[in-house]
């Protein structure tokens, strides 16, 4: 990796997700979209089925965005069972630093699932990592807004996504596709900073405590 000024390698995202029936993995593969126009080397994730090489994929990410469905008003067994997989590396501080942020999507318009972002950014917190909130002001909240607005449903902690529960994958709300595809982009962007900021030397008297 070269570390000299702008001349950066691309930084490097997972998505690491939960998704029971497909739909939030469609919300996956938007964040991946964004974050893969925005430059970055991107990897997918499907927390259900790891292996020991995604495992290493997280390990050696710049930055990892978490999402998963919201079951029963909080993050979905599936992810939370990948979280607590985690915990030798929370105890080990392995993530700390990582740029990290996080998508939802429920079949409720609320659904309560400000408590699996708000989940998602305290796991991300017990890893010691940054967390990026969604960066966009709420949409379809005028009577000059629509649905298809960019942040329709109006969060500011990550995406959020809203899918009826009667139908498939496909039919995920295109704005809420485009939000996603957004988080992916601005994940991206801060985690470039972040490692440019890192490659520049800081003088060790900086970081010194005053006496
Ligand atoms: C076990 C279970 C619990 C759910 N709990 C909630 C909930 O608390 N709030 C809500 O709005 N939707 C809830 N839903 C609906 C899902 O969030 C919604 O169908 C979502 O699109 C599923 O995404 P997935 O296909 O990625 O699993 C629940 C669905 C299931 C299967």
């Amino acid at each position: 990796m070269s570390h000299n000024g702008s001349h950066i390698a691309a930084p490097t995202v997972a998505i690491a997700y939960h998704s029971g029936f497909g739909h939030t993995a469609v919300l996956a593969d938007a964040v991946a979209a964004g974050a893969r126009d925005a430059g970055a080397d991107v990897t997918v994730i499907a927390v259900d089925r790891m292996t020991d090489e995604d495992w290493d994929v997280l390990d050696g990410a710049d930055g990892i965005v978490f999402g998963c469905a919201t079951y029963m008003g909080n993050v979905s067994a599936g992810f939370q069972a990948f979280a607590e997989k985690t915990g030798r590396r929370c105890q080990n501080g392995s993530w700390r630093d990582k740029v990290a942020a996080g998508f939802t999507n429920s079949g409720a318009k609320s659904g309560d699932k400000l408590n699996t972002l708000t989940s998602l950014a305290i796991f991300a917190a017990q890893h010691h990592m940054h967390w990026v909130n969604l960066g966009l002001g709420a949409g379809w909240n005028s009577t000059t807004g629509s649905e298809h607005d960019l942040n329709r449903l109006g969060s500011w902690l990550g995406a959020t996504a809203q899918t009826d529960v009667d139908v498939s994958p496909e039919q995920v709300h295109p704005a809420d596709v485009e939000t996603c595809r957004h988080l992916g982009r601005r994940v991206t962007l801060v985690t470039r900073q972040l490692n440019l900021g890192r490659a520049a030397s800081i003088p060790a008297a900086s970081s010194a405590p005053a006496r």
